[in-house]
């Protein structure tokens, strides 16, 4: 698309995995590349809009045209980088993979080997974006759903649980979907239940579906 239908919106975009420490030397993560929270800022980007992509570690090279972009390392400094930017922002993605647990105990030496089994402690992380979704005004609120089961069931638990106005669901034992690939195969269903289902598209098709429907509900 040439055309800069979202221009001067102002669009807060969350990708890539969080990581949880453990020790200096270890950590718990996930699968998420950021490719598809990336894909969305480089296209909304291209449609004028002013984008701020938080960003968990990836390999990726930032979007050319990107307002702000802040790298962050777990889920607590995700919570608190996107609460700093919540305002300027009128619309909210969160295509990050954001770890629900991290590990109680912070050791700042690493842990030694012994003949025992280990067991790690775990504590609940936040749920960022339930947490936006308590505050959410006027804001487009949209949500990803990364499922291995009961999608549309499990994504619908979203929707309401977030406040969300629609989510993105991708179903993960589909190949050609989900973390680390190109291309993804997604539903999007809104608050009012309405299911949309694609094929496997690019990421950046993928994105322009979702910025379009965006910019329905901001009419
Ligand atoms: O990065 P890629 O390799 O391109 O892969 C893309 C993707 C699979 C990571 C992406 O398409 C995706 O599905 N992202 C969301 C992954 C996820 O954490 O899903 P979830 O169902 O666990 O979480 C639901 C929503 O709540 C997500 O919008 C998530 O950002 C948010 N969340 C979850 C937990 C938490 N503690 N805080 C959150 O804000």
């Amino acid at each position: 698309t040439d055309k800069k239908d979202l221009n001067e919106k102002n669009i807060l975009i969350t990708a890539g995995p969080t990581i949880e420490s453990i020790d200096p030397v270890r950590y718990i993560t996930n699968r998420s590349s950021g490719k598809m929270g990336y894909s969305i800022a480089a296209e909304a980007v291209k449609r004028g809009a002013n984008v701020t992509l938080i960003s968990g570690k990836t390999n990726l090279d930032i979007p050319v045209g990107v307002k702000k972009f802040i790298e962050v390392e777990s889920a607590d400094d995700m919570y608190n980088v996107v609460m700093e930017n919540l305002e300027n922002n009128d619309i909210i993605i969160k295509s990050a993979a954001v770890a629900d647990y991290k590990p109680k105990y912070k050791q700042s030496k690493k842990i030694k080997k012994s003949d025992e089994d280990l067991c790690i402690e775990l504590d609940r992380n936040y749920d960022i974006l339930k947490e936006i979704g308590k505050m959410k005004k006027n804001k487009v609120l949209v949500g990803f759903a990364a499922e291995t089961n009961d999608l549309i069931e499990n994504a619908k638990k979203k929707i309401k649980n977030k406040n969300l106005d629609f989510i993105v669901a991708n179903d993960l034992t589909q190949e050609g979907a989900g973390f680390g690939v190109d291309t993804n195969i997604v539903k999007i269903i809104d608050k009012n239940g309405n299911i949309e289902q694609y094929p496997k598209m690019s990421k950046s098709d993928i994105a322009n579906i979702i910025l379009d429907k965006i910019k329905l509900l901001l009419k």
